[in-house]
């Protein structure tokens, strides 16, 4: 695993976006894992401006999105697909055709799940996935005790995640409790992986999944069995590591060699 520790949420997302800038710039046709929720916001955000300046294109790229809400269609404003649209998809020049979520409304949900699985492996699988992390340590809606191995499943959610997404939905509208998620198993397959994590509220989660043990009570410890695994932290996030300085000092060695590789003396 590489750790990056920055001071801000904004640098994470910057570092974020230059991994993704990065892969779909050596890869034109690069197929991306993407997540929701309010951490790739910024990232987005910022792919949104390096697109509008002509510094990244996508219009070959592929995306598969973690999940999906049971019970909510596209046109919901609570649906991941609704997000990814408002927050990427329509902002940029990716072919709609190429962006995939598992449906939320099919009449055979765990059909969906298996259909998802094969277009993924039909597109290749993914070439980098970015992830969010969930203050119980979950990746995609792979809740605490999930099998790390999974596949593309239909998944309960936890009174934990319910309460921490309430903030999306309003007084008495209907919030789902089942969700479809790609399995640990199936993002583990990704030949990277970016997760992001911002603020204190992670910080326990953070600590969980880089210095715990692997255990299916921190669904993102698994990471720690990943060849090629990033975690980007703001100070916060990464309040609680007890390594947090030698993290540091390895990423500062890290980007002097960088430097070196590009040609740029100290
Ligand atoms: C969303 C997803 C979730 C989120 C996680 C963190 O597609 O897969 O695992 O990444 O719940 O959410 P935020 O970023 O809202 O704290």
């Amino acid at each position: 695993m590489q750790i990056v520790i920055l001071e801000t949420p904004e640098q994470v997302a910057n570092y974020g976006a230059d991994q993704i800038s990065q892969q779909i710039t050596s890869k034109p046709t690069s197929v991306l894992g993407l997540a929701t929720g309010s951490t790739p916001v910024a990232l987005y955000q910022e792919l949104i401006s390096r697109f509008r300046a002509g510094k990244i294109t996508f219009s070959q790229v592929t995306t598969f999105n973690l999940d999906e809400y049971l019970g909510l269609d596209a046109e919901h404003p609570q649906s991941y697909r609704y997000f990814m649209n408002e927050n990427l998809f329509d902002q940029v020049n990716i072919d709609p055709a190429n962006t995939h979520l598992p449906s939320g409304t099919s009449i055979n949900p765990i059909a969906e799940c298996d259909a998802y699985e094969s277009k993924l492996s039909e597109a290749g699988g993914v070439d980098l996935q970015l992830l969010g992390l969930g203050q119980n340590g979950h990746i995609g809606f792979n809740e605490p005790t999930s099998s790390l191995g999974s596949r593309t499943r239909i998944k309960t959610l936890t009174p934990e995640t319910i309460k921490a997404n309430s903030r999306f939905f309003s007084e008495g509208e209907f919030q789902p409790t089942l969700a479809i998620t790609m399995g640990i198993g199936t993002i583990m397959e990704s030949n990277r992986i970016v997760l992001l994590a911002t603020g204190a509220a992670k910080a326990g989660a953070v600590v969980d999944m880089i210095e715990g043990p692997i255990a299916a009570r921190c669904p993102a410890s698994i990471l720690q069995m990943h060849p090629n695994a990033t975690v980007i932290l703001d100070r916060d996030a990464a309040r609680g590591l007890k390594n947090g300085s030698f993290f540091e000092m390895i990423e500062v060695k890290n980007q002097q060699l960088l430097r070196n590789r590009l040609g740029y003396s100290d």
